[in-house]
């Protein structure tokens, strides 16, 4: 390979080549808020998609040209390295979202995370070696931006590898409680934040190797910890926080490379991010606090509280029963769970709201915020299955319109529809926000059998309700069978 083999820009070229990737950060910049803005609304989540990867595109095709301009190794080497890296990444992410269940993925999004941390690591530690310590205002900065990048970045890297060892049940989702974990997370904390004032002071490569090392690894140990300590009942929570972190570290490797763009999708990952977990907190009616602080979520009990308390008897129904009752109602609601993802129940479930809504019954869907196990979990299956985005309601909007409801058709949800969140203070659920289906006329329970719980571990009253009816089975075979019937 001729290795000097280099494009010789002239003057006005580079410049020309410097206005167009501003012009080209700035559009990949708006695409990527118009990309946020859309995927707000479950309406425009498509759009908001292919506007994020337009402004990839555009972020890709502008960095590509730029990199030919700055390379120091040749731009034949650089464009190399640049196609392999692009197409290596692009074919592995293509295999593994065409293979990726809806299941799996809080635990493949993990995995990616685990990439940006490890990127923004590398990214700081190179930049550290292309300009060391030296004796100026300047390179203070820089070297404190390196010494963040790579903390936030290490951080990032393991936190995410243990959440995917956990979500993937590789691991056990117990939490790691040692003594005085908090205690020993502030020291590492503190520790970090005196080396990186020790490492901007350093002067040149060997003087400074020692403490990027140090601070490398114990926030390598730190994003373990942090991670281990949180049981995998608010691994979710984690996922979209180590989103958050993901987003700052790009952000910070954005500020070593000095590139606009790095830092304005990183803040808004990190932004997001954190209103993310912030949201499912509030969902769940848990503290951001206790969720970082970790100890919490721990491998859901089988028999919570709740389970030795006597609510009677249950009653159980048909799916012809079910039918007829759909036949005589004028409005149903349907509160999709997790068990509908499980069952993978969401084409059948928008075949049903079909043939009723063709026959004059309103059919509408409320969707709790933390219904399945991701955040818009039921919203992307309703989608998935070309459920009319005008039928499905969050549940604020629709939560006290239930008395006016025939029917309440309870499609695999259990916490969600737990009225002991609102009856038993102590309850490990209290305070949780839950969908008021019992306000339904009648209401038919879709779960396997009476022996599980849902994923807090509590039983749910709402089973025994005399305006409840249960229906035992798969849910696809269920509502498969209230279809036959119908
Ligand atoms: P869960 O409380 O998890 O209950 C799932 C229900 O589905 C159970 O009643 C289960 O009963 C039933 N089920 C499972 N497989 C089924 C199948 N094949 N056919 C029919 N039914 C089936 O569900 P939920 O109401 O959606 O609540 C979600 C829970 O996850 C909440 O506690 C929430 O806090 C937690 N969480 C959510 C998130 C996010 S962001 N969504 C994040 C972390 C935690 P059987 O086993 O008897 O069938």
């Amino acid at each position: 390979m001729p290795e000097n083999f280099n494009i010789n820009f002239d003057p006005a070229a580079l410049e020309a080549i410097g206005r167009f990737q501003s012009l080209a950060y700035i559009l990949a910049a708006l695409l990527f808020i118009l990309a946020l803005a859309g995927l707000s609304k479950q309406k425009s989540a498509r759009s908001g998609n292919k506007m994020g990867i337009a402004g990839m595109v555009v972020a890709l095709i502008a960095t590509f040209i730029v990199a030919l301009t700055q390379t120091e190794a040749g731009a034949l080497l650089a464009i190399v390295f640049m196609v392999a890296s692009i197409l290596v990444g692009g074919i592995s992410g293509i295999i593994k979202a065409v293979r990726v269940k809806m299941t799996g993925m809080p635990e493949l999004v993990a995995m990616l995370h685990s990439f940006v941390g490890a990127a923004a690591v590398l990214v700081g530690i190179n930049s550290f070696f292309a300009t060391p310590g030296a004796d100026t205002a300047e390179n203070a900065f820089h070297m404190g931006e390196v010494g963040l990048a790579v903390f936030i970045g290490a951080v990032t890297f393991t936190g995410s590898i243990v959440a995917y060892l956990k979500l993937s049940a590789k691991m056990s989702g117990k939490p790691l409680t040692i003594p005085g974990r908090n205690f020993f997370n502030a020291l590492m904390i503190i520790a970090i934040i005196v080396i990186i004032g020790w490492f901007i002071n350093t002067r040149g490569v060997d003087d400074g190797l020692l403490p990027l090392v140090i601070i490398t690894a114990i926030s390598l140990v730190l994003g373990a910890h942090l991670v281990l300590a949180i049981g995998g009942g608010d691994m979710p929570v984690v996922v979209s926080m180590l989103n958050s972190y993901s987003g700052w570290a790009a952000a910070m490797a954005g500020f070593t490379l000095g590139n606009d763009l790095l830092i304005i999708t990183g803040s808004l990952v990190g932004s997001s991010g954190a209103f993310l977990s912030y949201i499912m907190c509030q969902g769940m009616n848990r503290s951001f606090i206790s969720v970082i602080l970790g100890g919490f979520g721990g491998d859901a009990p089988k028999s919570g509280s709740g389970e030795a308390k006597d609510y009677g008897d249950y009653t159980e129904t048909s799916a012809e029963e079910v039918a007829t009752m759909l036949k005589e109602a004028k409005r149903v609601v349907v509160s999709p769970g997790y068990g509908m993802a499980v069952a993978q129940a969401q084409f059948p479930v928008a075949d049903l709201t079909r043939k009723l809504q063709d026959t004059g019954v309103e059919v509408q869907f409320g969707i709790h915020p933390v219904a399945g196990r991701m955040p818009g979990h039921m919203n992307v299956l309703l989608a998935e299955a070309k459920v009319p985005y005008e039928s499905v309601f969050e549940m604020d909007e629709i939560n006290d319109e239930f008395g006016d409801v025939d029917v309440a058709l309870v499609i695999g949800a259990n916490d969600t529809v737990n009225p002991a969140a609102e009856t038993e203070p102590d309850s490990p659920i209290a305070g949780m926000p839950v969908m008021r289906v019992w306000d339904a006329e009648r209401v038919v329970v879709f779960k396997r059998g009476m022996g599980n719980a849902g994923y807090a571990g509590v039983q749910n009253p709402l089973f025994f309700n005399d305006n409840t009816d249960m229906l035992l089975g798969d849910a696809k075979d269920s509502v498969e069978a209230i279809i036959a019937a119908l």
